[in-house]
């Protein structure tokens, strides 16, 4: 049987309450289609600082790289805030992380399921006609990484961006427009920014491969508007690393949730780090109220693009949606839920049991 070794990141604020659910309803799944999962905890993030003194200890960097995928809950909050910029949690720990295993590529899909509309805070008449995005992030490039410096009166962040960089995310992004609906929108903003105009040039040129698709260019402004003007004219959105993060949220919001928002931030090899779109929320810590799908989903991704287990993936999103589609919600998504973290993993779990591995519907 086929035996995996996750290192398992909970990180900060909602991150462990999150991470629970999905360790429980990674077992289930296991069991049920037969491969076995060996999950290594480590600190990071505020945690590991508060333990150790440092974001990212070596212990926890030497588990990511002898294990076979990385399971990443979230990290930062308001304690944390004061330390020196790299001494805190997200810039001390996630995007090392990001950079040190190459993961520039993150993938975040999201949907409304006409079925359950009503999880959108869209109009009806938007939201009935469903959504099926998958933005394409840039991830280890750009301002995030750029030359960065301040004196007391004045600060810079720059942003860069080289035609390898540029081309290897478009790349993704067409190969995924291929298995879906055949069309990428690329976003920018190629009337003001250099990055930007390099940025359209080499993916226009990256098109050119892929005759079968249709490619647009969408300014991130009218992008930001039309994805709530109407977001089901977009099939694979290909971001950089600034506009995909802030698109991506908005997404999630749309969809229903931050919470319900998964990741996959893959490098060249298979490799990935699987996470929730959303952080920490301090606001919910500690009230065992956060949304757990966002991080269940995120295992699911980890089944598929790491491990090649597409049933156990397929297995895990169905359960979901029979939750979504009994309204087992938390109150991120329904105010007045009674249901909370807990009681959310608990049911997709269950109807990870009450599923037949072999009658799977095809996924949408
Ligand atoms: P956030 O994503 O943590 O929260 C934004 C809002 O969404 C809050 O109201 C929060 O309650 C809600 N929300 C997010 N996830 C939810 C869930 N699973 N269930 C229910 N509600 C949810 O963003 P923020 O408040 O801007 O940032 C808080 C901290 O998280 C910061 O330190 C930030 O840097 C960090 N952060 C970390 C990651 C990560 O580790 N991957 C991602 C984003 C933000
Ligand atoms: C995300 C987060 C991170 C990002 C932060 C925590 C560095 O917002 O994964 O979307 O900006 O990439
Ligand atoms: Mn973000």
């Amino acid at each position: 049987t086929k035996h995996y070794n996750i290192a398992v990141l909970a990180g900060d604020g909602i991150g462990p309450e999150v991470m629970a659910e999905a360790v429980k309803v990674l077992t289930a799944v296991a069991d049920k289609c037969g491969f076995s999962v060996n999950l290594n905890t480590a600190l990071v993030g505020g945690a590991a600082i508060d333990a150790s003194g440092e974001p990212l200890p070596a212990a926890t960097l030497a588990l990511c790289k002898t294990s076979d995928a990385i399971l990443f809950g979230s990290v930062g909050g308001p304690k944390w805030t004061g330390l020196a910029p790299d001494q805190q949690p997200e810039r001390g720990s996630l995007l090392p992380l990001r950079k040190t295993f190459d993961l520039f590529c993150n993938l975040r899909p999201g949907h409304i399921y006409p079925e359950f509309a009503d999880l959108s805070p869209l109009h009806p008449r938007i939201s009935s006609k469903g959504m099926n995005i998958l933005c394409v992030r840039e991830l280890t490039g750009g301002i995030y990484f750029g030359e960065k410096g301040r004196t007391s009166t004045d600060a810079f962040d720059t942003q860069r961006y080289s035609i390898t960089e540029i081309e290897r995310i478009a790349r993704v992004a067409f190969e995924a427009a291929i298995k879906r609906n055949n069309k990428v929108t690329s976003i920018d903003k190629a009337n003001v920014l250099q990055t930007s105009v390099l940025w359209r040039e080499t993916v226009q040129r990256v098109a050119q491969h892929y005759p079968s698709v249709t490619l647009e260019h969408m300014y991130i402004d009218n992008a930001a508007m039309q994805l709530i003007r109407s977001p089901q004219q977009f099939d694979v959105l290909l971001c950089d690393n600034l506009f995909g993060d802030i698109l991506s949220d908005e997404i999630a919001a749309i969809a229903g949730s931050l919470g319900l928002l998964p990741s996959a931030s893959l490098n060249g090899s298979g490799f990935g780090l699987y996470e929730p779109a959303g952080g920490s929320a301090p606001d919910i810590a500690g009230k065992g109220i956060a949304n757990p799908i966002a991080q269940i989903l995120s295992a699911a991704l980890m089944l598929r693009f790491s491990f090649g287990q597409e049933q156990a993936a397929q297995l895990i999103e169905q359960a979901v949606q029979q939750c979504l589609s009994q309204r087992i919600v938390t109150p991120d998504i329904e105010p007045n839920s009674s249901y909370n973290t807990v009681a959310v993993g608990d049911a997709v779990v269950a109807a990870i049991h009450n599923l037949s591995v072999n009658n799977m519907p095809v996924p949408t």
